[in-house]
């Protein structure tokens, strides 16, 4: 069964004040001498575990002159630590041993503790057994005052332990559950990794080879790169001269247009001057003025007489008109005043005064007449002169105006062709000014150059780049296919841990799973096959150490071991009963005994006091073989006095640890 002893720390308990014991989880030898704790050791064991050794009270478990005694047992139960604290206290709380339990991360305490003790081991399990004090305290111990008591308290109800396993299996099932998908993930990764290792491994060696066969054009960057520039400065410096020259060019372009304009500005102007007739003067109006002056002079003079003579025509008409009116009055020759007859001589001085102012009038008629004939004629005359002096008046502004014309024309005539003059030096110039010697075929040999120069160039530098990218290329593949490797060795151990983990897992599951079958296998146990089987177990036993067989019966009283003897040589068999037994075969069949329940039932570890106190040399020899068939499945705790059992055990078991006893009497060395 997987219950491991570690460590067994005594304190105050019996002889010991303080001693810590490493336990073997295999075989545990205690030796030393009479009284030096030996069976002290058992029995701190058993008390562990609730079994009583040495009568009921605690307080021989305390050391004399102490008052608290401790046994503190540290071991290992399902693959789960079991540590159990018993504490022996003298005074108080009714002398008990106080408990404390911690399995699996739980704490458990006084009668939880003992429950949980009892739970697990005491009433099911048969722990530890005495194989020197007989049948009768190991009964005692199991309770088994009859075999059918033996068997009810052996008769071991599994469901705890079992469900336990199951729960340790499902742990362990998705712990490799687990593992198993790491190890899925593990080996996608591992395959993955080796196919990206193998992809750039190829890559490498493409891009190797491509390396190889790239041909090196064989140029100097440097001495093509001068030889462009300088082909460069010499094309630029052309294209500068082709480029000034064409700049002149519409220069002159532009000149020349403007000397043509100017050109026909001048010829328009000319011919407009040469239209303008040459001797042009302007007439003076002077003499014509004074003429004028002087007919509008007479013209007044002449109205003047003309409005006297109007004055006088009228004065001699109202005389007329007087005269006439006496004329009338003295129509009749009668004056009107005095009524007398007119003389004739009055009429006649009337008449020649009437004719005379009549004449008169006529005469200044006459006058008047010729005067306003003059007039008119004056009038006629200065009408004349005024249009004749505005004839010569408007001539003269017109001749003014083309004079006016005239010098502007040719004012304008000489700026321009100033301007012309100037134009014309300009464009002498700008014409001077011409490189006439741009060679064309110059310019496409060194453009040609430089294209061939510029694909040289490209030659090379295509290879160097391309040189560069495939080395980087490399150099990068290189480092993928390092770190790939690297991954694939990690993958690869990772692999193996998992595996190896794996295989554990496998191993703790089949080791678990022969546990469940142990438990779900287990059959009902009948008295009779448990009788029969212990029976055969012992027998095994006895026989090897030279007896016939074992009998074990069943009576109300408990059981009877009946040992099978030759003891008169090999003619009669003799049956001994145990009180018959010698020291030697009482210790044989309580050996094989516990071995028979060791073997049948879940026994944690047995304890054995006094293994090979009363045997001899053969039997001791023996004895150790059945120990080592014993240790094959359950560890052993014994006690011996035989120093070559030990030095055999030493030799033979698989692990041992020897838990040597001090002497407490000053006779024993
Ligand atoms: N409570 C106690 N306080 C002190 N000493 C005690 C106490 N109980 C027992 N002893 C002594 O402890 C000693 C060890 O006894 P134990 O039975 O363990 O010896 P042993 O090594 O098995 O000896 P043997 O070889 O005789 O069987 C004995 O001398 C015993 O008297
Ligand atoms: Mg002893």
């Amino acid at each position: 069964m997987d219950f491991h002893l570690k460590t067994l720390e005594l304190t105050n308990f019996m002889k010991f004040s303080h001693e810590v014991f490493d336990l073997s989880k295999n075989l545990n030898l205690i030796i030393g001498p009479n009284g030096g704790g030996k069976s002290s050791v058992l029995e701190a064991l058993a008390l562990s575990f609730q079994l009583k050794e040495r009568g009921n009270s605690v307080t021989n478990y305390i050391r004399k002159g102490t008052k608290n005694a401790s046994v503190i047992l540290e071991c290992e139960w399902l693959g789960k630590p079991l540590l159990i604290k018993s504490l022996f206290l003298q005074k108080g709380m009714g002398r008990k041993i106080k408990r404390e339990v911690e399995y699996d991360g739980q704490k458990y305490e006084d009668t939880v503790a003992n429950n949980f003790l009892a739970a697990h081991f005491k009433e099911q399990h048969n722990i530890v057994s005495f194989a020197l004090q007989g049948k009768e305290k190991f009964i005692s111990n199991s309770k088994a005052k009859n075999l059918q008591n033996l068997v009810d308290i052996l008769q071991i109800n599994f469901t705890k332990e079992l469900s336990l396993v199951k729960d340790i299996l499902k742990e362990n099932y998705t712990k490799k559950e687990t593992q198993l998908h790491q190890q899925n993930n593990i080996k996608g990764s591992l395959q993955t990794s080796s196919e990206s290792l193998n992809n750039f491994k190829a890559a490498l060696a493409n891009t190797e080879n491509a390396l190889k066969n790239l041909k090196n054009p064989g140029f100097v960057l440097s001495d093509l790169e001068n030889e462009i520039l300088n082909t460069n400065t010499k094309l630029q410096n052309l294209k500068n001269v082709v480029a000034q020259n064409e700049k002149k060019k519409s220069e002159i372009i532009y000149w020349e247009n403007e000397a043509a304009k100017t050109k026909n500005i001048i010829t328009q102007k000319e011919n407009e001057l040469n239209r303008i007739p040459q001797n042009l003067e302007v007439v003076s109006t002077d003499d014509l003025e004074k003429e004028s002056k002087e007919i509008t002079a007479n013209l007044q003079t002449l109205n003047i007489s003309f409005r006297e003579k109007i004055s006088c025509i009228s004065a001699l008409n109202t005389k007329i008109d007087t005269e006439n009116k006496r004329i009338n009055l003295f129509k009749n020759g009668i004056c009107p005043t005095c009524e007398r007859a007119l003389e004739e001589s009055q009429k006649i001085e009337m008449q020649n005064s009437l004719q005379n102012l009549l004449d008169s009038k006529v005469q200044e008629e006459n006058i008047k007449n010729e005067l306003g004939l003059k007039i008119k004629e004056n009038e006629n005359l200065s009408v004349e002169k005024q249009k004749e002096i505005n004839n010569i008046k408007i001539k003269n502004s017109e001749v003014a105006h083309s004079i006016q014309i005239r010098e502007m024309l040719s004012k304008d005539i000489e700026e321009k062709k100033r301007y012309l003059e100037s134009v014309e030096v300009k464009l002498n110039s700008l014409k001077s000014e011409i490189f006439e010697n741009v060679d064309d075929l110059e310019m496409s040999t060194l453009n040609a150059n430089l294209i061939a120069l510029q694909e040289k160039k490209n030659l090379q530098m295509n290879f160097q780049n391309e040189k560069i990218l495939k080395e980087n290329e490399i150099k990068k593949t290189q480092q993928y296919i390092n770190e790939f490797e690297l991954k694939v060795k990690d993958f690869e151990q990772k692999e193996k841990e998992v595996e190896e983990i794996m295989s554990s897992i496998e191993a703790e599951i089949n080791k678990w799973n022969r546990v469940t079958d142990i438990f779900t296998n287990i059959p009902k146990i009948h008295l009779k096959n448990v009788l029969d089987d212990i029976i055969k177990v012992c027998n095994s036993i006895v026989t090897d150490f030279g007896y016939k067989d074992l009998k074990i019966i069943q009576d109300e009283k408990g059981l009877e071991f009946i040992l099978g003897n030759w003891p008169l040589g090999d003619v009669e068999e003799a049956d001994i009963t145990y009180e018959m037994c010698s020291t030697f075969e009482k210790s044989l069949i309580n050996i094989s005994f516990i071995y028979a329940l060791a073997k049948m039932f879940r026994v944690p570890f047995i304890c054995i006091d006094e293994l090979d106190a009363n045997s001899d040399d053969t039997n001791t020899n023996k004895l150790g073989d059945l120990v080592l068939e014993m240790l094959k499945t359950v560890p052993v705790v014994a006690v011996s006095h035989d120093s070559n059992l030990v030095a055999k055990m030493l030799q033979d078991a698989q692990s041992v640890s020897i838990l040597k006893m001090e002497a407490n009497r000053s006779n024993n060395v």
